[in-house]
């Protein structure tokens, strides 16, 4: 098959579309034949070298696709050759054909395009297991987003909204903003020229204070100080990105007084199965936030769709914060 390889570790020129071993499915996983694969920051990292893979996961870049499975591995009897899926993948994902845990599998609608299915599984692996599962965000409480206009941002505003959240987004841009707004944010905080903290310190929370029930923040250490100045009481923040630094100083008197709590979590590291675990999270998509995707209450945000071979060029439009929404590599 053919996959992209690294050249070396660096800038998005390393990324080689070319011959790549044949990946066969072992006991439990399924082939698929992939239709495209989105592009995630994470992917960005690993390029640079920064970002390995887990023990036993392909090296190959690619943490989510969509496609047709191929072939099925012993003991695998919840799919079918041919069926329509999208899969939430440890890596391997920017190339023809990839082998994925039974577990990690979902079905696509009928309704839903093929190839923007690949827009959903890292989105709604992460936003779902922090959202409800870390936070607890329920209807009524008050969730700041950072990154509205992020692949991430633009589902969990959806996701939000559907849970009867109400929801804050910060955003560089007033483009960015509006867009936001139509997904269903109802306040918008342009970082480059508002202060979020003073903005959300002014908003009721689902508790009685005032300030965000629930902070999903990409920016980690830039931001710890004042993710925690904005919460409300019982206010959980929830870090999900390290775009501003790994460290920052956490006043943990601000967070006693309003009986806060941090978190931290990733995805791809989570074991396969077991607690916590990908095919735990995957399962709960299906059986929680799939309904929403067959009612088009919650829907892909695809920014942009550009054939593998041009991943470079998708690269450098996720680094220069081009796009609103996921970004898709098709594979043709
Ligand atoms: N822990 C996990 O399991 C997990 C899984 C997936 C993703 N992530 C993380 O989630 C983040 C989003 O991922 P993605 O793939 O959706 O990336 P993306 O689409 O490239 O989004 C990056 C976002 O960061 C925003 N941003 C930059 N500086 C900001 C600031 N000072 N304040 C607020 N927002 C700022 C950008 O906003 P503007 O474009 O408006 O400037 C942009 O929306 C990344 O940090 C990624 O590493 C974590």
């Amino acid at each position: 098959m053919r996959a992209i390889n690294l050249n070396g570790f660096g800038g998005p020129e390393v990324m080689q579309w070319g011959a790549a071993p044949d990946p066969a499915p072992g006991p439990g996983e399924v082939l698929i034949d992939v239709a495209a694969a989105g592009v995630n920051r994470a992917d960005m990292l690993q390029r640079q070298g920064f970002y390995p893979a887990p023990p036993g996961a392909s090296e190959t870049l690619g943490l989510e696709c969509s496609g047709v499975i191929a072939a099925l591995g012993a003991g695998v009897r919840d799919w079918r050759i041919g069926d329509r899926v999208c899969a939430l993948l440890a890596g391997g994902g920017y190339a023809e054909r990839v082998v994925v845990p039974a577990g990690q599998v979902l079905a696509v609608p009928d309704e839903l395009d093929l190839v923007a299915a690949a827009a959903l599984p890292e989105v709604a692996a992460t936003v779902w297991s922090n959202l409800v599962d870390t936070a607890g965000l329920h209807a009524g409480q008050l969730l700041l987003i950072h990154g509205g206009g992020s692949g991430i941002g633009s589902h969990a505003i959806q996701v939000a909204r559907a849970l009867g959240a109400r929801v804050a987004v910060t955003a560089g841009s007033a483009e960015k903003l509006a867009r936001c707004a139509e997904l269903g944010a109802q306040i918008l905080i342009n970082y480059r020229e508002e202060d979020f903290v003073a903005r959300i310190a002014e908003e009721r929370s689902g508790s009685g204070g005032f300030g965000a029930d629930v902070i999903l923040d990409v920016m980690g250490g830039s931001y710890l100080a004042r993710n925690v100045e904005a919460l409300a009481p019982h206010g959980r923040l929830v870090v999900i990105g390290m775009q501003g630094g790994v460290t920052g100083e956490l006043n943990i008197g601000a967070l006693l007084r309003k009986w806060g709590s941090v978190h931290a979590t990733n995805v791809r590291n989570r074991p396969n199965t077991g607690a916590g675990s990908k095919a735990e999270i995957v399962g709960e998509l299906r059986r929680r936030m799939w309904p929403m995707l067959a009612e088009g209450i919650v829907a892909p945000v695809v920014g942009a769709e550009l054939p593998i071979t041009e991943a470079a060029a998708a690269h450098r439009m996720l680094e220069d914060s081009k796009v609103f929404g996921k970004v898709l590599l098709r594979v043709e």
